[in-house]
């Protein structure tokens, strides 16, 4: 039986900074941020966008009744959890209106929990193969002004139905992974900004890469010639670039070539979002999909996953004939199109704000709210509020 993903959804807030301008207010050399770093726009959150509405959002975006029926399982992967006892899964399984009958809870290991998610969505599916899974990887990444990981920041959420019989790419039953202790990346619960050791997150990243691919090889007797394309976890589109010519290093011409080919359709929307933590591979991995010609059938692509801290794991799926019939690739180019540039003075100032974190009450203003269904209403009696409009 084969078990996959049988939709997927992503969402991103109404509002953007151009990283040319970011780079100017800066004192930086503009080729910098958008060749150096690979990045075109950044998505600023607004208060009344959080990592549960996002979530929502990208799951109304996909749901359909049958959907709601079958789904028993619910799957958030973030790092940007909003309580440290009640999950975001909780309410994202009250706003998208799934049958009562589902487990629910979150998952964190950085960017590595959407991930974490599929794998257990996969055995739950292989014992119970009428089920359907909901997994949910929705992030907001912020560093901070002036750091030297504020070009790298994003805000977004991706949604997926995994199934029996997917519809768009039956997951192989193989994968390696890497677990270390290491402190390349963290966020204490205090701080509302990540604290990193930028050079020494991009080795830990390339080094995780070389030893769990190393790993899936070994396990699978596949080699780069198996595949069409892999995608990367992406913090930033330059990251995809350096591990496809790490991986590349030593393959045949036409493998590298091949590879390398489907870069630029698998950072199309990165680009235009940035880091969404746990979404970010699944983000690429879309837009692979949607952005290039329809891949063959039997088409094997590989997903690299990093989450920092540090777990790593590489893993591959085959696309299913005409899997482009249950993409939605207008509605992604239309939410990205259509999104309003901030001023940087904008951006600064909202980077700042936070909602209150002393027990006082506060309501968002939801008024600018354009494309989402679900947002954030504001804190009442320590409890945060939400609504589906
Ligand atoms: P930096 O020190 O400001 O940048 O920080 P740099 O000096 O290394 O320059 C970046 C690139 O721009 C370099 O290219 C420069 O040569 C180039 P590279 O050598 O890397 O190929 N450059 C130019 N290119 C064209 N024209 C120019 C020009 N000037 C310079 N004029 C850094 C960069 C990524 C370290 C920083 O932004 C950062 O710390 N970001 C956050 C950490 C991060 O994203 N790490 C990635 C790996 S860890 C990970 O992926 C996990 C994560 O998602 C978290 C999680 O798991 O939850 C982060």
């Amino acid at each position: 039986m084969n078990i996959g993903i049988d939709k997927i959804g992503f969402y991103t807030p109404d509002q953007y900074v151009d990283m040319e301008k970011l780079a100017e207010k800066r004192g930086v050399e503009p080729a910098k941020y958008t060749i150096g770093i690979g990045q075109e726009r950044m998505a600023v959150a607004p208060l009344h966008e959080d990592a549960v509405s996002m979530a929502a959002n990208a799951a109304l975006s996909i749901l359909d009744e049958e959907d709601r029926k079958k789904i028993d399982l619910v799957l958030f992967g973030t790092e940007s959890g909003v309580d440290h006892s009640k999950s975001g899964a909780v309410w994202v399984h009250h706003l998208t209106d799934i049958q009562e009958n589902a487990g629910s809870f979150e998952l964190k290991q950085a960017c590595y929990g959407a991930t974490a998610g599929i794998k257990m969505a996969m055995g739950h599916i292989a014992l119970n193969p009428e089920s359907k899974a909901l997994i949910l990887g929705a992030d907001i990444a912020k560093y901070g002004l002036n750091t030297s990981g504020e070009p790298t920041q994003g805000a977004g959420a991706v949604a997926m139905v995994l199934s029996s019989d997917p519809r768009i790419l039956a997951l192989d039953n193989d994968s390696a992974s890497l677990t270390k202790d290491i402190s390349d990346f963290w966020r204490p619960l205090y701080s509302d900004y990540a604290f990193v050791d930028g050079k020494y997150s991009n080795e830990a990243y390339l080094s995780f890469l070389k030893d769990v691919w190393g790993k899936y090889k070994e396990k699978t007797a596949r080699d780069l010639k198996d595949f069409e394309a892999v995608c990367f976890h992406l913090p930033y589109t330059k990251m995809a670039k350096k591990a496809l010519l790490s991986l590349t290093e030593n393959a045949p011409e036409e493998d590298a070539e091949r590879l390398m080919g489907h870069y630029q359709n698998s950072i199309a929307y990165n680009k235009q979002v940035g880091n969404v933590y746990t979404g970010s591979l699944y983000l690429s991995m879309l837009s692979l999909l949607e952005q290039s010609e329809e891949l063959a059938e039997g088409s094997r692509i590989g997903l690299f996953s990093y989450g920092s801290g540090a777990v790593g794991e590489f893993f591959s799926g085959v696309v299913q004939p005409g899997y482009k019939k249950f993409l939605n690739k207008e509605a992604h180019e239309s939410l990205l199109d259509s999104r309003q540039e901030l001023s940087i003075d904008e951006y600064e100032e909202l980077l700042e704000k936070s909602l209150p974190k002393d027990g006082s009450d506060s309501e968002t203003d939801t008024d600018k709210m354009k494309k989402g269904k679900a947002y954030l209403t504001g804190i009442k009696d320590n409890l945060r509020k939400y609504e589906v409009k």
